[in-house]
């Protein structure tokens, strides 16, 4: 599955944290130093071709070029090793002697990497938000959760549990049935709308790991609050919340939640987030406890039920389609998890 993974873009920290302080991060087991250089990412293997010390323990210079803390060998931003204190200088640096140097930039806020030669396309969002006047988009908290990032998506995208999780703070209108609705997958994108009695919930999930939730008001009268409502919400008012679990490693995950909205845009985004901490805590109590603790795409591994399951089953499946295009033929589900990397 790190195979699919790596050619995708994942967010690893907001922007605004990097500075020209060289900070570890980890990308599905991936050891990375990052830091910034003229507003620009640098991220490279932290990992040093001499004798794999910790690149991240070490300084930049005002050229960008990181320092190694164990001997001192500094490497532009570029990779290329360019000065080995211990070495004659008039020796030359062979040009192979170079730290990998992995892609990496700036957007909606957020620093995101990419492990791979050949990225797939970088993800947008829904609406426009970021872009469209009419939105507010802001982000409300980073959460580091001891979950597969798999698990935390598919809990994202998952509303059969509202009623159950979240009693008193984002409750279906229409209690824990789920009506039938149309799951639809398009590419890397997969799309489906749910209307309760209150709210028309629009639901995206981009490939590998990023829910958009739109909920938009359609019902004044009925009296069901939702936590991101109050009592005057008009038709219209939508606000979406975006999801993006970063996988850190197999069994942990840092998540970005954004939430956007079109309504009240003067107002402190503060406003809108009471409540919100409590929900993703209630969220991270029964997933970080699931077992497996990455998601089986052996169909039978977990009982799935046709109507409320169908989100799920769509993004299963896109995995296992995704794993059997890699190799070309049928894959060993037992042995396929969501994410193992
Ligand atoms: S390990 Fe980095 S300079 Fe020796
Ligand atoms: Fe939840």
């Amino acid at each position: 599955m790190r195979d699919i993974l790596v050619n995708y873009w994942h967010p690893v920290e907001e922007a605004s944290k990097i500075s020209n302080v060289p900070l570890p991060i980890t990308l599905l087991g991936e050891r990375l130093v990052i830091y910034m250089h003229m507003n620009e990412p640098v991220v490279f293997k932290d990992l040093c071709i001499h004798r794999g010390a910790k690149l991240s323990g070490g300084v930049i210079d005002d050229s960008g070029s990181i320092q190694c803390p164990y001997h001192g060998w500094k490497f532009d931003r570029e990779g290329n090793c360019i000065s080995i204190p211990s070495m004659d200088a008039s020796k030359k640096i062979p040009p192979t002697w170079c730290i990998h140097k992995y892609k990496a930039k700036i957007s909606f806020g957020l620093i995101w990497v990419n492990l791979s030669e050949k990225p797939e396309a970088f993800p947008t969002w829904p609406s426009d938000a970021w872009n469209d006047p009419k939105y507010k988009v802001f982000l409300v908290n980073s959460y580091v959760w001891e979950s597969s990032a798999g698990r935390i998506a598919e809990n994202a995208i998952d509303f059969s549990h509202f009623n159950f999780v979240h009693k008193g703070f984002t409750e279906l209108a229409d209690g824990p049935l789920i009506k039938e609705h149309d799951v639809k997958t398009n590419g890397d994108q997969i799309n489906y709308e749910y209307y309760d009695s209150k709210l028309l919930r629009k639901y995206r999930i981009d490939f590998p790991f990023t829910v958009h939730d739109s909920k938009q008001v359609i019902n004044t009268s009925n009296e069901h609050k939702t936590w991101s409502e109050r009592g005057d919400s008009k038709e219209g008012d939508t606000t979406i919340l975006t999801f993006i679990a970063s996988p850190i490693d197999a069994n942990l995950s840092k998540i970005f939640v954004f939430m956007a909205r079109n309504y009240k845009i003067e107002e402190p985004d503060t406003n809108f987030t009471g409540g919100f901490d409590e929900i993703m805590e209630q969220d991270r109590e029964i997933v970080e406890e699931q077992k497996p603790e990455n998601i089986p795409l052996q169909i039978r591994a977990e009982v799935n039920v046709a109507v409320p399951d169908a989100a799920s089953i769509h993004y299963r499946k896109l995995f296992t389609d995704k794993a059997e295009k890699l190799i070309d033929g049928p894959v060993d589900a037992d042995k396929l998890f969501v994410t193992n990397c």
